[in-house]
């Protein structure tokens, strides 16, 4: 948040006008209706705003936060901890879409009380609505459920599980593989899964699984025909620092505008371009002859090098004079 630029409030964009929330049963009655959902994921206050009020569904506080804003190598270090912190300022954020959180490695592979209170602190402490997991953890889904806490499932290419799979590689190339997985999908879906990520498979395996589900799809390198899509922020804007997967669209170059603007601001400052003196703030001039006396008394000179302008404006002073 700058200075200048103190937090909104709900809705500031657009005064008085209060828009529905998305909610778990409404991304079902989106699929029912045939209407396209679309997820992206977001980490920070900032681009959860810009992605809520952009009217996507669905924001996903992704473990991929790892490696795109952690710089981490996998998404498998990321602690509970981490992602509650993302998960509050993108909560902060949020007025329309969906807010899932996505439960970390670690955080539900042992005992199921365990699982469901990490994903209890996501709820209760970082305001998700919703957590994801990895895997076809049916006990798992059936537990948060009763707990009152929907879940997003993910199947296919489940990052988490880079080891085992010996690389990001796309799952469910052949006919039976593909029959598990949905059958994997139809077992998540009874167990009271509210979406569920198909990653990295096949079009044909996802379209299947999508007419055969109850539940929305929500594909990621999964083909056209799921009910909805999912992106990373990162991908979609170019900000990523990695080849883009063939999935991946890229919508904009966020890199190359930034790395402009900051060289550019660079040089400014380094030729003292920057500020200018409307960047400035003055004293009133009734001050500027007290500021000159007052610089006399303390240096003993002529006050010949003291410069009104330097005075050290306080706090109140700034907060007087507006931003
Ligand atoms: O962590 C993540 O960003 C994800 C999405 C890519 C589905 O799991």
């Amino acid at each position: 948040m700058s200075l200048t630029q103190p937090p909104a409030g709900p809705h500031s964009s657009s005064p008085g006008v209060s828009v529905p929330k998305v909610t778990m049963p409404a991304l079902t009655e989106m699929k029912r209706q045939g209407k396209p959902i679309s997820a992206l994921t977001a980490y920070d206050y900032s681009t959860a705003r810009l992605v809520d009020e952009a009217g996507v569904d669905l924001i996903l506080v992704g473990d991929s936060l790892a490696m795109v804003v952690l710089g981490q190598e996998n998404t498998l270090a990321v602690t509970v901890d981490e992602m509650l912190h993302h998960t509050r300022a993108v909560s902060r954020a949020v007025h329309r879409a969906l807010v899932v959180a996505d439960m970390p490695f670690g955080s539900y592979h042992g005992a199921i009380s365990d699982a469901v209170a990490n994903a209890v602190r996501f709820v209760k402490e970082a305001g998700a609505e919703a957590v994801k997991i990895e895997g076809p953890r049916v006990e798992l889904v059936r537990a948060l459920v009763a707990a009152e806490i929907p879940v997003v499932g993910h199947l296919g290419l489940t990052p988490q599980s880079v080891h085992r799979m010996g690389g990001y590689r796309v799952q469910a190339r052949t006919a039976d593989a593909a029959r598990e997985l949905q059958a994997d999908a139809l077992a998540l879906a009874r167990a009271g899964a509210g979406a569920i990520v198909l990653e990295g498979v096949p079009r044909e395996a996802a379209a299947a699984i999508t007419a055969a589900l109850p539940i929305p799809t929500i594909g990621i390198g999964a083909g056209p025909e799921c009910d909805g899509q999912i992106l990373v922020f990162h991908d979609l804007v170019n900000l990523s620092f990695a080849p883009p997967a063939k999935f991946v669209r890229r919508y904009a170059d966020a890199s190359g505008l930034f790395q402009s603007a900051i060289e550019r601001y660079r040089e400014d400052v380094e030729h003292r371009a920057f500020p200018s003196d409307a960047e400035s703030y003055h004293l009133p001039s009734s001050e500027v002859r007290q500021a000159g006396a007052t610089a006399d008394s303390m240096t003993g000179d002529a006050g010949t090098e003291f410069d009104s302008e330097d005075a050290v404006v306080n706090r109140d002073a700034f907060e007087d004079w507006g931003r």
